[in-house]
């Protein structure tokens, strides 16, 4: 395996003849969420569908069952069997970077194979991960002991994009899951306001700072390390724990340090012991690593078995993906129907909405999962795009959601495709006198997809005794398209099963418009200049003179203001 890709042109999917029915469908369409409902008894069921813990309703989105035979024909003839089996293989289908795509590898069982290059990656995978378990099992019984002998109580990951976005979304979406004693942060802005602020009120004695980093190259995480190195050093010093020596302070690095990189060569030269450093691969994309060594953070806080517990989710949708038929593959249907959306029913954005306080990061985890990943206008043999591709994610959990954007979803004009994610049950089981909170929570779940569904009519409002002149403004039209994805409890298990999904969403989509969902050249440029521009910043007038002269202008306010 690890050979390149076979086809290099990808399909125009414009050109099928599944887009021709799905624009003839369209043509045709008159959404009427009431009156297909009504007519139709069963649509909820037919189109509600399981794929590992999840329970998935697509009935609410304005699909009839012809236009989902068109969507699935559609994945069909722009091959994506065979492209998403070539993923799973190792063929290189992240071609810009000549690079395999095997995240789904970071969570095969030990008992598997895989080949890539010659080498069986599922081994390599397991090495390292026991390897991320037995630093994890030190940490977590206080084996590990910070440079005055004491055990460590928080965990500092540093690190950005795919090596923060992560971590920091799960770690906060499993709170209960996480030892008591043990506690994490996580750095990733160059704005100096992070580190300051995450540093502050904490025992450099007990404190350990997880230097992730795919390259080892980003600007932001090692400038963070170097002053976590600084911060790190002063306070021991300060608190009298550690003298000036060098030796000293190299057994202070080695106890508070350790890093994850594919690049274990660049994390030697920036002084951490290799022997505490966790090695992933080049196949893994920073948005797709969490469930790599980038999760060493997750795995000493929550521990060994939830991390294991975490990837087997990961591996269920993985499973389900590879060999559902796509009518009722769960990922299929979702990267197609949000194709559906952007193409024909010009939908722009696409919002996520948790009902679970502890998924409060998921959407802007998504936002780089789905929008570096598809945010692109070539395809990947260089040609333009043929359509609209990646849209807009965004949200924020339930229900404050509801007291802030909702508004534009239900009676805006632009439409707002929604995914509400709901669990059974609650991690806090509170009453509110003999009210159950989580059921008053839940209801809000329920209703909102109904509202957004089927809407108000003018005579309902009047039967409610509107005042006429402003029935129209208490209209709601509905036919606002939701997915509703349910799960029992909100565990490791479906954490990755919800991730996973999403993934293999992103591929869908990314296959259909025949882009390489894998590369972000689109990053480069923004990093390269913010480089040119550094000196002129600090005051040197000829680099100054070599910008344009906005830039120019808004430097020389910075200079006029910087007072602190
Ligand atoms: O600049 C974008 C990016 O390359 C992301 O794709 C990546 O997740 C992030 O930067 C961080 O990169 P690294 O893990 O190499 O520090």
């Amino acid at each position: 395996m690890g050979c390149a890709m076979t086809a290099a042109v990808p399909v125009d999917p414009t050109t099928t003849t599944a887009w021709a029915s799905l624009t003839e469908l369209k043509k045709g369409l008159n959404p009427d969420l009431r009156g297909w409902f009504a007519d139709d008894p069963q649509r909820a069921q037919r189109m509600s569908f399981t794929a590992g813990d999840l329970f998935v309703d697509l009935s609410k989105n304005l699909v009839t069952d012809d236009i989902l035979a068109a969507l699935v024909r559609l994945g069909d003839q722009v091959d994506l069997p065979a492209r998403r089996d070539a993923m799973f293989a190792g063929e290189r289908i992240n071609v810009t970077e000549n690079r395999s795509v095997l995240h789904t590898a970071l969570r095969l069982p030990k008992s598997a194979e895989l080949e890539v290059d010659g080498q069986n990656v599922v081994e390599d995978v397991h090495a390292t991960l026991e390897k991320v378990y037995d630093f994890a099992r030190t940490v977590r019984s206080g084996e590990w002991k910070g440079v005055t002998g004491k055990r460590i109580e928080t965990i500092v990951n540093i690190g950005i994009g795919g090596s923060d976005l992560g971590p920091v979304m799960v770690y906060e979406a499993l709170q209960p899951y996480v030892q008591e004693g043990l506690s994490a942060r996580f750095v990733s802005n160059i704005d100096p306001t992070d580190i300051a602020e995450k540093t502050r009120g904490l025992d450099p004695e007990t404190t350990l700072f997880i230097v992730a980093s795919k390259t080892f190259t980003t600007l932001e995480t090692l400038t963070n390390a170097r002053l976590a190195k600084a911060w790190l050093l002063d306070s021991l010093k300060s608190a009298g724990a550690i003298d000036g020596s060098d030796s000293q302070a190299a057994d202070a690095v080695a106890k508070h340090f350790v890093a994850v990189s594919t690049a274990l060569d660049k994390v030697a030269e920036f002084g951490i012991d290799t022997a505490n450093a966790f090695g992933f691969w080049d196949w893994v994309g920073g948005r797709y690593s969490v469930d790599s060594a980038i999760g060493t953070s997750l795995a000493v806080v929550l521990g060994p078995e939830n991390f294991a517990d975490f990837l087997g989710g990961f591996h269920a949708i993985d499973e389900h993906f590879r060999s559902e038929p796509l009518a009722s593959n769960v990922p299929a249907l979702m990267g197609l129907l949000n194709v559906w959306n952007v193409n024909f029913l010009d939908a722009r954005t696409h919002a996520v909405l948790p009902y679970s306080q502890y998924l409060h990061r998921f959407p802007a985890y998504l936002q780089q999962l789905t929008m570096e990943s598809n945010g692109k206008g070539v395809r990947w043999d260089g040609t333009q795009v043929t359509c609209s591709t990646g849209e807009v994610f965004w949200g924020e959990p339930g229900t404050n959601g509801q007291h802030a954007f909702y508004q534009l979803i239900h009676q805006g004009t632009q439409l707002v495709p929604c995914d509400f994610i709901a669990f059974a049950n609650p991690a806090h089981p509170l009453k509110d006198g003999a009210a159950d909170v989580h059921e008053l929570f839940l209801a809000n779940f329920f209703a909102q997809t109904a509202a957004l569904a089927f809407g108000k009519t003018a005579d309902q409002v009047r039967a409610e005794g509107t005042d006429e002149a402003i029935v129209p403004a208490r209209v709601f039209t509905g036919n606002r398209p939701t997915t509703s994805i349910m799960s029992a409890s909100l565990t490791p298990s479906v954490v990755g099963q919800l991730i996973a999904l999403y993934e293999h969403i992103t591929f869908v989509q990314g296959i259909v418009w025949g882009i390489d969902s894998f590369d972000q050249w689109g990053v480069e440029l923004g990093k390269q200049l913010a480089k040119a521009v550094t000196p002129a910043v600090g005051g040197d007038e000829h680099a100054l003179e070599q910008v344009d002269a906005s830039t120019q202008g808004l430097i020389r306010f910075y200079r006029q203001h910087r007072t602190a």
